[in-house]
């Protein structure tokens, strides 16, 4: 191939990402999700080994950080949380030698911290560690949910009788809209049956793949993976690539910093999964980027994908989406094991070649000098991403940078 068209070619592979939208007509209608959930879950960092006194301290991490103001609101024990039998009732139970006070008394606790809180059961007969799983119970359990003031339901998907999670799944569904009690209703079958394509009707989140590990290698995988389906993401209703890894020491900082920007870009939900009461300074800094959030919870809701491979290897990325006001964010990401300086065109992200952008650095925290168009060029560093927001909307700036970009553009005449 003539180089000087791969990039032609790799736009026809990947559409144009400005093209859609038009959001789903399925998306369930529970008034939740309207920007994707953000917060922590237990799994990640804890598994099995999780108990209240953890969780409190979480609770009180998530307020004393910052991150519940930032947004971080939901905090979820994800499997282990409950006996191995049902009550005599049949019931659930919190597991008494790990939630001795049992799960509603957690719930008030953490309400009281102005968090909400999420728990886990399991669209099968047993949880993937084999506590009771909810298939045949779920009138029941989502009684016993709302009673408790459960605020999210993650579902899993292990020990089913085989059947189709299309079908076993709306059945949840209905029984928390049952309750009353505003659940978010988080689908966790590991993208087996296609949930884009029915699940925007039946919970607020599906995940799209197999689960995260704290690796290089699985984070861009299931990156890629998620991209897939970002048409089906919208208010209501995400794409779930699986809950966040930074702080946990499987990635090196840049690659969390890939991680973090990449989530964000893509709508998914910003699940912390790291021990919030041991965080290292470089990990606080990536996870309360307020910049970065807000591109994750732009009032639009459009999942940004991957629009262009280059480079020798094709592992420079070029991800990018449209936000409100106009602007456009982009993540120029360093998926090859050298720096490089990679060039943006406008083309590749659906700008027009004359339009003309302030630039925005959402991890320098500072403007480029002056305004662009036809395109840019960013150093980045191997494994590493760097994040803007192009604005071609004057309003939207602060006062003080709009004096500086007629400056720049008066003195160009
Ligand atoms: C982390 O940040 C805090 C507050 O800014 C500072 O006091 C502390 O020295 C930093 N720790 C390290 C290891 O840099
Ligand atoms: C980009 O801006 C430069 C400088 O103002 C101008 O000469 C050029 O024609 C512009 N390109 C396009 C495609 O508008």
């Amino acid at each position: 191939m003539v180089w000087a068209l791969a990039p032609l070619v790799i736009l026809l592979i990947h559409p144009a990402v400005c093209s859609r939208l038009i959001l789903s007509p399925l998306t369930l209608h529970n008034g939740l999700g309207k920007t994707p959930p953000m917060g922590w879950n237990s799994w990640n960092h804890f598994g099995c080994n999780i108990d209240e006194l953890t969780v409190k301290e979480t609770a009180e991490a998530l307020v004393s950080t910052g991150l519940a103001a930032l947004g971080y609101n939901y905090l979820n024990v994800d499997d282990c949380w409950a006996e191995m039998k049902r009550g005599s009732e049949g019931e659930l139970t919190a597991r008494a030698a790990t939630f001795p006070s049992g799960i509603k008394a957690l719930a008030d606790f953490v309400h009281e911290k102005g968090l909400k809180f999420g728990i886990y059961s399991d669209a099968g007969y047993f949880t993937c560690e084999k506590q009771p799983g909810s298939l045949g119970y779920e009138e029941q359990d989502a009684e016993t949910f709302a009673s408790w003031g459960i605020d999210y339901l993650k579902y899993d998907n292990c020990y089913t009788d085989g059947s189709k999670p299309e079908l076993r799944y709306p059945i949840m569904q209905e029984a928390l809209a049952k309750t009353g009690r505003k659940i978010f209703f988080s689908i966790c079958e590991w993208g087996v049956d296609d949930p884009a394509e029915w699940a925007p009707d039946v919970g607020n989140s599906w995940r799209t793949t197999g689960d995260i590990t704290d690796t290089w290698k699985s984070m861009t995988t299931i990156a890629d993976l998620n991209d897939r389906w970002a048409s089906f993401a919208g208010p209501g209703g995400w794409n779930d690539p699986d809950m966040l890894e930074v702080g946990n020491g499987g990635m090196t900082i840049d690659e969390y910093r890939s991680h973090f920007s990449i989530w964000a870009l893509m709508k998914a939900p910003l699940i912390l999964g790291c021990d919030l009461r041991d965080m290292s300074n470089d990990t606080l800094e990536i996870i309360t980027n307020k910049e970065v959030i807000s591109v994750n919870q732009d009032s639009l809701g459009i999942q940004g994908r991957k629009v262009c491979k280059k480079g020798p290897e094709e592992c420079h990325e070029i991800w990018a989406g449209p936000l409100s006001l106009k602007r456009t964010a982009v993540v120029i990401w360093n998926r090859c094991e050298g720096d490089a300086d990679i060039e943006v065109s406008w083309q590749e992200i659906s700008l027009h070649p004359s339009t003309r952008v302030t630039i925005r650095d959402l991890w320098k925290h500072e403007y480029w000098s002056g305004v662009y168009n036809e395109s840019i060029v960013v150093s980045v560093a191997p494994h590493g991403a760097e994040m803007f927001i192009l604005s071609p909307g004057w309003s939207s700036l602060p006062k003080q940078v709009l004096a500086a970009v007629f400056d720049t553009m008066f003195a160009s005449q």
